[in-house]
């Protein structure tokens, strides 16, 4: 009996643990704005089939890496294949860009919790209340630090599992309270049922090359894939937990709260825009500008919103945590330096990709690169180009030369892997092409060669 419970402990820990990873700001901030913008239902649906195709066989791939080598991106592809070692320092490059405006966003949450406890509602709830805040200079800079603060004391102090543990208590809440300000929407504001149809039924005039871009972009990103995290999780898993099945849980989860934050925000745009489509354009703001409206119109909103707030907050930064963690120990593996210095090091470059990430919408507005925004610029780095690549050499080394019996050897060390026809021809040839094709778009589209 004992054994038993032990290994089922060790099943939903992995799980957990990995979910806890997986769910944050790409599940509640970046999910609902990339979804009103591209398409609504069309996005919805490009997402799906995208999550059980691609995005299964990538993490399956991913954690059979780690579990099979038992290190860690860097090291995985190096031990597994001299020549391809560059994969794992290329996949370790993504947290290093994430992390410093994903603090800069996380700093945006903190200081709307901080709204909520003034008494500031009434203004935040007013459409240019958002831009207004981003585009001072100083402010916003002061959030994020403090972000950013909290983040590397515990990483720093070594406290993470302790944070973990609260957030692992505070994610049904989030849930409970997400479910809650989707009932009250739809049953009290008028028009939100215009944007439940725009969210679920895909309009297939809507759909472009951009709505594949996005979703596979957003699907790296909200899974945390592409960038060696999940290599890192499966050299943690023992080799009797099954890897399909993890897969699909985390999967089912990630994927499930991110359609759930996005049924509690777009119907709500429609309401407070009275159904004017151009609203649902807002790009990184929506969220922002959204909820802040809902809770205005809410019996006790202030409260709620800073709940709600606080949940996010925590999602964000167990987030922020293991993208921090990620980073040090891969300075402190290549430079052998303590763990405190390589905290410091890091913190430098949040410091250096975040101000200006966060200045760019202020005194900066003018910089851009590629025409783009700072903070756009380095979220389409990250998600439209680098992890597409790392995702494509991925492929290529696990199809082609590696060959994908060696993933189903390790799978199957546990389980029957009944998804082998489809991981094997995901691997060699659709994903592939797939990311080709989206690469090239993507970075044809940024140097305006071709119109996205
Ligand atoms: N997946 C996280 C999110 O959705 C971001 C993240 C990426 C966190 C990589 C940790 C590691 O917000």
């Amino acid at each position: 009996m004992e054994s038993k419970r032990n290994s089922f402990t060790g099943k939903l820990g992995f799980v957990l643990a990995a979910a806890g990873s997986a769910v944050g700001l790409g599940n509640i901030w970046r999910f609902p704005y990339l979804a009103a913008k591209y398409g609504g239902g069309m996005f919805l649906l490009v997402y799906i089939i995208l999550s059980l195709t691609f995005g299964f066989s990538l993490m399956v791939a991913e954690i059979a890496i780690g579990r099979k080598t038992r290190l860690s991106a860097i090291g995985a592809y190096e031990k597994l294949d001299r020549r391809f070692g560059f994969i794992g320092i290329m996949a370790s490059i993504v947290p290093a860009i994430i992390l410093p405006y994903y603090s800069v966003i996380g700093g945006w949450v903190t200081k709307y919790i901080a709204g909520f406890v003034t008494g500031e509602m009434e203004a935040m709830a007013s459409a240019d209340y958002f831009g207004g805040y981003i585009g001072e200079a100083v402010e916003p800079i002061v959030w994020f630090g403090i972000f950013l603060a909290i983040t590397a004391v515990v990483v720093m102090l070594g406290v993470e599992k302790g944070i973990e543990k609260v957030s692992k208590i505070m994610m049904p809440v989030l849930i409970g309270l997400i479910l809650f300000i989707v009932i009250y929407t739809l049953c009290t504001l008028e028009g939100a049922w215009d944007g439940v149809v725009y969210y679920l039924k895909p309009d297939f005039s809507k759909f472009s090359i951009m709505t594949v871009v996005a979703a596979m972009g957003q699907l790296f990103y909200s899974m945390s894939l592409a960038m060696g995290i999940m290599i890192t999780f499966g050299s943690y898993m023992k080799k009797d937990i099954s890897i399909s099945k993890s897969a699909h849980q985390i999967e089912l989860f990630d994927t499930g709260i991110a359609i759930l934050a996005g049924l509690m925000i777009i119907p709500a745009v429609f309401a407070f825009s009275g159904g004017d489509e151009s609203a649902l354009g807002q790009g990184p703001g929506l969220m922002f500008v959204t909820l802040p409206q809902i809770f205005e119109t809410m019996p006790g909103g202030a409260v709620l919103g800073a709940i709600f707030f606080i949940m996010v907050f925590f999602a964000a930064l167990t987030s922020a945590i293991s993208l921090m963690e990620t980073v040090v120990s891969i300075i402190k593996d290549k430079t052998g330096l303590g763990r405190i210095p390589c905290c410091l090091i890091v913190i430098g470059i949040c410091i250096a990709l975040g101000l200006p990430s966060s200045l760019g919408y202020s005194i900066w507005s003018e910089v851009k690169i590629l025409g783009m925004q700072l903070l756009d610029f380095f979220d389409f780095a990250s998600n439209s180009v680098l992890m597409p690549l790392v995702a494509l050499l991925t492929c290529f080394f696990v199809g082609f030369v590696l060959k994908p019996k060696a993933i189903m050897d390790e799978v199957e060390l546990s389980e029957r892997f009944k998804q082998k026809g489809l991981f094997s021809v995901m691997i060699r040839y659709i994903a592939p092409i797939c990311l080709v094709a989206i690469l090239a778009s993507s970075i044809l589209g940024a140097f305006g060669v071709i119109s996205i």
